[in-house]
């Protein structure tokens, strides 16, 4: 079976997870400029990647562009943010803002949580995230959107590494 790992990443959290997938699952990495559409043709499923800002996938154009083809192909899509996975209400929130998403019928989603480390931002995306502060009122989330966290951590893969596989196995069954 043929798969890909795209992905786009700003500061390395999206690669970061890109890259331990792809030693798990021995599939190679591109960025999206790198892929024509024949390559994703050629391939029985794609694991797309991308990290969120102000709610928006950082791969969008390139996931709106492709969407002829990647609609009818296996998707399992990784999305990288600064909201914990257990808040599935903001999560939620995410997937509205990126109404495409809904395009992708056989698309399996997994939130992944990423890395901020506001010393190593651009002084624009700094800026964005004190502006955005500025304008929240509950006072807990006002400091979290400017406090630092990191949690890359390679166990964050392992539902996705499994469901990556299962999904080889069934397919060559039914091959
Ligand atoms: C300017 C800025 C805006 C962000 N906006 C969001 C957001 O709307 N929702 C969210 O969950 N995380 C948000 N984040 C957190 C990033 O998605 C997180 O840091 C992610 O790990 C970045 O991954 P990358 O290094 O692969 O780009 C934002 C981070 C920055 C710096």
């Amino acid at each position: 079976m043929k798969g890909l790992i795209i992905y786009r990443s700003r500061y390395g959290a999206t690669r970061q997870y890109a890259h331990w997938l792809g030693e798990e699952l021995q599939l190679p990495l591109r960025q999206p400029e790198e892929i024509s559409s024949e390559d994703i043709a050629n391939c029985d499923f794609v694991i797309i990647g991308s990290s969120v800002y102000v709610g928006k996938l950082l791969i969008r154009k390139w996931l709106a562009k492709q969407m002829p083809i990647l609609q009818n192909k296996k998707i399992f899509l990784f999305i990288v943010c600064g909201t914990p996975p257990e808040e599935q209400e903001k999560l939620n929130v995410i997937l509205k803002n990126n109404s495409q998403l809904s395009l992708l019928k056989q698309a399996t989603i997994y939130f992944l949580h990423g890395r901020m480390l506001l010393k190593g931002l651009h002084w624009l995306d700094r800026f964005g995230l004190k502006l955005g502060a500025s304008l929240v009122k509950d006072p807990k989330v006002k400091k979290e959107m400017v406090t630092d966290f990191d949690d890359v951590r390679k166990e964050h893969i392992i539902p996705l590494v499994k469901e990556v596989e299962a999904f080889v196995c069934q397919e060559k069954v039914l091959a």
